[in-house]
């Protein structure tokens, strides 16, 4: 059975890195029948929005989104990103990001004397909710007085869900068996405060998973003094970006970084995968990027295809091609976007 896969290439590299993802993708053989969407900033200014208005129609027919990047320069990212990718995750509720840290062999990494063993950590982001909740408003524009309020907005039921996957996910992967669930509790009284107590609930129905709680600054330090000390960690939209930001350092570096954007209580709904890097403007246009992280997302994207062969095909593919090179410049080596999906085709193909 063909699946039907809209890209957004987007911005930046956006198209230089989703090219690749997607030879790698068709090397594989599945027939994918790709749809391009030419939304992005270069829309938004022919058209005045990043995404045209029925862009929710569009994409029915559709169970996944491939996605470069989005963001450029000329339109301020607070409207390119909230016509975008934060409207797709939030009108779709995709309410989990699931965004693996591994050092892949090969790739060198920031740690002195950590070995990719030490560096296997998934993280499991709330993606719709909590400081993300697009909440708030400006007043008294241009006064002395003027204000901007920003408010956070946690639910019992947006908490429980992520925690119960994120539970599931620890209870499932091999490792630790530990999950972290990361807050700020000691200063915020409400939100978190209310995140940690359906979390100790959720606890008692996972017996096989160790459950700690952590101050999400204790956890940054952390993750660079032990990262082998975590197996799972779960954390609120905005401290799961800036973890996920520390754990691509981590991992060699933020364009070997993948994320799935997805809602796994609706079986057969669609997932938009993204490699968590940017749209880079400062290197676009020089085919330089690393696609590691958008062929990265392709796997995620295939998993949630119902495809965990080719899934499992396509990582060990990147594997090798990080093991044995050709490697892009930020990830050690001299090779070009196009030289790394080249090896990542020929290693499907050999
Ligand atoms: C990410 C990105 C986005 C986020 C931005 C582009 C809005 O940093 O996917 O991590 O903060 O979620
Ligand atoms: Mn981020």
């Amino acid at each position: 059975m063909s699946h039907r896969v809209a890209v957004l290439a987007g911005d930046g590299v956006g198209p230089e890195v989703v090219a690749e993802a997607r030879r790698a993708v068709d090397a594989l053989g599945l027939g994918i029948d790709w749809t391009e969407l030419p939304w992005g900033s270069a829309w938004y200014h022919e058209h005045g929005r990043m995404m045209p208005e029925d862009w929710e129609e569009q994409l029915s027919g559709f169970r996944a989104v491939l996605l470069g990047a989005i963001g450029d320069p000329s339109v301020p990212d607070h409207v390119s990103l909230w016509g975008s990718i934060l409207e797709l995750r939030q009108r779709l509720d995709l309410w989990a990001n699931l965004r693996p840290c591994r050092l892949l062999p090969g790739i060198p990494g920031p740690l002195a004397g950590r070995e990719p063993d030490d560096v296997d950590i998934l993280f499991v982001r709330e993606n719709t909710e909590g400081e993300y909740a697009g909440v708030g408003g400006r007043a008294h524009r241009g006064l002395p007085g003027e204000v901007g309020v920003e408010v956070s907005v946690f639910t019992r039921a947006g908490c429980e869900r992520v925690l119960r996957l994120a539970f599931e996910c620890a209870a499932q992967r091999r490792g630790l068996h530990l999950l972290t669930s990361a807050t700020k509790s000691n200063a915020s009284r409400y939100g978190y405060v209310l995140w940690d107590e359906v979390a100790s609930e959720l606890a008692a129905e996972f017996p096989t998973v160790r459950y700690e709680r952590v101050l999400v600054d204790a956890l940054a330090a952390r993750m660079v003094r032990s990262p082998d000390s975590l197996d799972v960690v779960v954390a609120s939209n905005l401290f799961a970006d800036i973890l996920t930001d520390l754990g691509a350092a981590i991992q060699g570096g933020m364009g070997m970084a993948a994320s799935a954007n997805i809602a796994p209580d609706r079986p057969g709904s669609i997932g938009v995968f993204e490699p968590v890097h940017g749209s880079a403007p400062d290197i676009a246009g020089q085919g330089i990027a690393n696609p590691s992280g958008a062929i990265w997302s392709a796997v995620l994207m295939l998993e949630h295809l119902g495809e965990p062969d080719a899934a499992a095909m396509l990582l060990e593919a990147l594997e090798s091609t990080c093991r044995e090179g050709p490697r892009t410049r930020d990830a050690g080596g001299t090779a070009s976007t196009r030289e790394v999906g080249d090896a990542v085709v020929a290693s499907l193909t050999a």
